[in-house]
């Protein structure tokens, strides 16, 4: 089955193509391109995305971007496509109905069945082609029952939550942020730092000079909620923290302790996200945890879990997505929907019933 992918959630155009075989032990998953638009450039200088800038950005470029993908995966040849796999939500209003009714009407126009996916489901299946890349792209189905029951951290710009799978398609939120979500943090903390949008590489990139330095770090920042029984996030202290630590500094000063700030800022951030999902893992007796989300980009939150899994020997498996699906992609959007659609055997899939759905909840 060969799938088109399509994501327009928030400031990425993306478009894919993945074929998938299935075969009695399992699938054989080969992504054929991943195109993605990045507008980072246009809201940079907001220090945010803004939503009619990004939802006029999309539809420039998703034909553009749907071209480029499709001549990658199929060359010259007429393309074939099984199926459509939009991101109908959660999201910026604007910017999904841009994707949304682009593949409607690519549906309607090849009279090809087409299938709305949760974008935060599309994060979960983001580590796959990594994990597959040294199997022959071959995803068994005794290495899928390795994996589940799973904690999934999901971190990205809009959203922080804790979520217990027990298997593909079988989610439930456990906990949540009940303000900013972790990206946020880092994007609004990279701002009062005087840093580049986005802000979490922008954070991380000057967080690195620190720990390059050797130094010690005199500097303290609250770890919100971390002992609360509950497996919520709130980040919205930290950020206040940090403004009020900024404003008390001169802006020599700033420029001097901006390397020290950033890595306590990250440090704050990492461990609650860490010491919740351990929570989480150890509770719900897990097989498995994963990454997903533009945060899990973070090379010192991945260094942290697997020393903190390393140092309590815990025998729990840990996966993160290559930094290109980290972030918003089509591909795994795709994979999202071809698990939905094999699932849901006999269903309709027309182009009439998908709708965006900015709010959209997993389940
Ligand atoms: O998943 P994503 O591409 O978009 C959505 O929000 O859906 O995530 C973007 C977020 C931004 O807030 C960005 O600052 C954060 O992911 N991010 C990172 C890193 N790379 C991207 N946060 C921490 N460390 C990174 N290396």
């Amino acid at each position: 089955m060969i799938i088109l992918g399509i994501e327009t959630s928030c400031d990425e155009t993306a478009v894919g193509v993945l074929e998938i075989k299935k075969t009695k032990a399992g699938f054989f998953i080969y992504p054929l391109s991943n195109v993605i638009a990045s507008q980072i450039k246009i809201h940079r200088k907001y220090g945010g995305v803004v939503p009619m800038l990004a939802s006029r950005e999309h539809t420039k470029n998703i034909p553009i971007v749907t071209k480029k993908a499709l001549r990658q995966a199929f060359g010259s040849n007429i393309p074939k496509i099984d199926l459509i796999a939009v991101t109908k939500g959660p999201g910026l209003i604007l910017a999904l109905l841009i994707g949304v009714n682009f593949a409607k009407t690519l549906s309607w126009k090849w009279n090809k069945p087409i299938i709305g996916v949760n974008h935060l489901e599309g994060h979960l299946f983001s580590f796959l082609p990594y994990f597959i890349k040294n199997k022959k792209n071959f995803f068994s189905n005794s290495e899928c029952k390795k994996i589940f029951p799973s904690i999934c951290l999901l971190a990205s710009g809009g959203n922080t939550q804790l979520i217990y799978s027990k298997g593909i398609g079988r989610y439930k939120i456990i906990g949540e942020t009940r303000d900013d979500a972790a990206g946020e943090c880092f994007d609004k903390g990279a701002r009062i730092l005087g840093l580049d949008y986005p802000g979490g590489p922008a954070i991380a990139n000057e967080a690195a000079k620190h720990i390059l330095s050797n130094a010690q770090c005199n500097i303290q920042l609250p770890r919100p909620m971390i002992n609360s029984k509950n497996y919520d996030f709130s980040f919205s202290g930290l950020k206040t923290a940090l403004l009020y630590l900024v404003q008390k500094l001169e802006s020599k000063k700033l420029r001097k302790y901006r390397p020290e700030i950033a890595y306590e800022f990250q440090e704050a951030i990492v461990d609650v996200l860490i010491e919740k999902t351990m929570k989480a893992t150890k509770e719900f007796k897990t097989k498995s945890i994963i990454l997903a989300g533009g945060v899990s980009a973070n090379k010192r939150l991945k260094e942290k879990f697997q020393e903190r899994l390393l140092n309590e020997k815990l025998n729990i498996k840990l996966f993160f997505p290559e930094l290109e699906c980290a972030t918003d992609n089509a591909i795994m959007i795709a994979i999202a929907g071809f698990f939905q659609y094999i699932k849901s055997n006999n269903k309709s899939f027309d182009w009439k019933k998908v709708k965006a759905d900015a709010n959209l909840r997993l389940r």
